[in-house]
């Protein structure tokens, strides 16, 4: 059997497509690729430790804290901390931002916005769950790094990844030359390359929405749901609907199959639910490199403004072809005031 190549081995291989890189991108991914591994050790024996449900803490965004939540999050930031090259860290499960201080860390050159956890809901429930990260230079170029160092826009995401907690686990990252996937082999204790310039397909069958919300969604997304259950074979038409309610998987999925993933705003979240720093730019960066598409409904999300930490957005994301026609639905339907009301009409059939 052929031995597979390590996460370590592609990333040193990989330095060489960045002809100044000293190292510390891939120092700072391997740091990653650790804690990734101590959350797997965890989340894999939930049930039997005692890690599952309620921390009894609230975060920033109002939301129950899960003991898993802070316990990823706290993994996350001592190995960012021990690796050195990263100076601030940004979190879901922080109000601020992390200041790292230490002397290693002192030149540290990176930053780092994370969700440790994706998915809490079903942390208690055996269902997938996720972590989302993305990794920016440094700006400033003197004292303590700020939080401006952290608001950039996802254009300027330098890598971005997500490790899935699911049947298998894995790590899939980029850093803007494609995006490939590795399966953690346990019995070694090494995420393996095990999918190689991973490919969404420009179109697929799958919709992913929580369509309990249906009547709080706007017109646009109304009528594009109404789109994937219309018969017509030349489209494969009706479309399947999936979702788990972790986005990791959810995206996971729809990047190998094919499918689109869609939180818009709702009645309840008019600005949308998901976080725009550390769940939207780093899987818009990871589906664009994959030949995918992300917008909110009318723009890219990798040039949206980014003016807070926790700051939230719609987001439709996947295949090209299905994200282009729900946008054309949102600008027929549901045309934003600033942009110019769409006038031709979509046929529904
Ligand atoms: P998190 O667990 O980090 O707070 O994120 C949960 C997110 C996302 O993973 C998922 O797609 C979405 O929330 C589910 O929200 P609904 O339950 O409202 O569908
Ligand atoms: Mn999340
Ligand atoms: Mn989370």
């Amino acid at each position: 059997m052929k031995i597979a190549k390590t996460l370590g081995q592609f990333i040193i291989e990989k330095q060489a497509d960045f002809p100044y890189a000293k190292g510390e991108l891939s120092r700072l991914l391997r740091d990653i690729g650790i804690a990734a591994k101590i959350v797997n050790r965890e989340v894999n024996k939930a049930g039997l430790a005692d890690i599952l449900g309620e921390a009894g803490t609230i975060n920033v965004q109002g939301e129950g804290q899960k003991k898993l939540d802070v316990y990823a999050n706290e993994q996350f930031i001592s190995a960012l901390q021990h690796g050195g090259e990263c100076c601030i860290v940004a979190s879901e499960e922080n109000d601020e931002c992390i200041h790292i201080d230490s002397e290693i860390s002192k030149d540290a050159k990176y930053i780092v916005a994370m969700d440790p956890l994706d998915g809490s809901s079903n942390i208690d429930v055996n269902v997938a769950v996720g972590t989302i990260f993305s990794i920016y230079h440094r700006k400033s170029t003197e004292g303590r790094a700020t939080i401006d160092d952290v608001l950039q826009r996802g254009t300027e995401q330098v890598a971005a990844g997500y490790v899935i907690y699911g049947s298998s686990t894995m790590l899939v990252y980029t850093t803007g030359k494609g995006v490939n996937g590795f399966t953690l082999d346990p019995s070694i204790g090494e995420f393996c390359l095990s999918h190689p310039d991973m490919q969404i397909p420009k179109d697929g069958v799958i919709y992913s929405i929580n369509e309990g919300y249906y009547t709080h969604f706007p017109d646009g997304v109304k009528k594009y749901i109404k789109y994937c259950q219309v018969e017509d074979a030349a489209t494969k038409r009706p479309y399947t609907s999936r979702y788990i309610g972790s986005m990791v998987a959810d995206l996971h999925r729809n990047l190998i199959k094919g499918g689109i993933f869609i939180y818009p705003v709702t009645a309840s979240t008019p600005k949308g639910k998901l976080r725009l720093v550390y769940e939207c730019n780093p899987m818009a960066f990871i589906i664009e490199q994959a030949g995918g598409k992300a917008s909110n409904g009318y723009q890219r999300i990798l040039e949206l403004d980014v003016e807070q930490l926790h700051q939230r957005s719609a987001i439709f994301i996947g295949s090209e072809n299905m994200v282009k026609k729900a946008e054309e639905m949102m600008l027929c339907f549901s045309p934003q005031q600033t942009k110019k009301s769409f006038e031709g009409v979509v046929e529904l059939q």
